[in-house]
């Protein structure tokens, strides 16, 4: 049964002729990397500068995902795969009127990723694998939460009690230890987006 609900937008059949009415293409730049490795961050930050040039985001965040549609969700193995598959479903639908989602999940396992990627399609999911190490991240602790995981306040705390497993081809990996973090979106975008001409 064909139970998709036809919009305004599916009129033009076409994908090209989609992206030149809306002078983008969707697509899932999807940030994946340990709590406190700069996924917020750097999403923030690739949203402004995607905005400074016209394009048109939504960013989806673990931080306000997790208050609203998925506050059901713990951080089980089984509640992050369901966390992951209905944001991948969500940035789908947002994909297809031609949004560029920005997502920032720890979506910690490959499983995890390559679900997303299977839901999203391959072409358009671009993942970024923020490389900060487990080290970095708990010295930051910008939430106090590696504290309270070492104390064991929290259960199934990512790095500490739950695994991370490291991405084995991202399209990007971003070391952003020491880095200017401005200029290393400037790079992403670069990559991201190469049919823009930066000055
Ligand atoms: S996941 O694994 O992809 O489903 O996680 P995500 O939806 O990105 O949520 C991560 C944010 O939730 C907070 N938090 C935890 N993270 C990891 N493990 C545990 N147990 C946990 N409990 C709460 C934490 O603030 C994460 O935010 P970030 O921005 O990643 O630091
Ligand atoms: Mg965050």
């Amino acid at each position: 049964m064909d139970n998709h609900i036809y919009t305004t937008f599916d009129k033009i059949k076409d994908r090209q002729a989609k992206e030149i009415y809306l002078k983008q293409k969707g697509k899932v730049i999807w940030f994946t990397g340990l709590s406190g490795s700069g996924k917020t961050t750097l999403a923030s930050l690739l949203e402004e500068q995607l905005f400074e040039l016209n394009y048109f985001c939504q960013i989806l965040d673990g931080d306000n995902v997790r208050s609203g549609i998925n506050k059901n969700l713990i951080f089980t193995e089984e509640d992050r795969l369901e966390n992951i598959r209905r944001i991948a479903e969500v940035s789908k639908l947002f994909m297809n009127c031609g949004i560029i989602l920005i997502c920032a999940f720890i979506s910690p396992t490959n499983k995890m990723r390559s679900l997303a990627r299977e839901i999203i399609g391959d072409e358009d999911f671009l993942e970024v694998f923020v490389n900060t190490p487990l080290e970095v991240c708990e010295q930051r602790d910008p939430k106090g939460l590696y504290k309270k995981a070492r104390k064991g306040e929290i259960k199934n705390f990512t790095g500490i009690s739950s695994p991370f497993e490291q991405p084995d081809k991202p399209f990007i990996t971003v070391d952003n230890t020491n880095a200017n973090m401005e200029e290393t979106v400037r790079e992403m975008l670069k990559k991201i987006l190469p049919e823009i001409k930066f000055d």
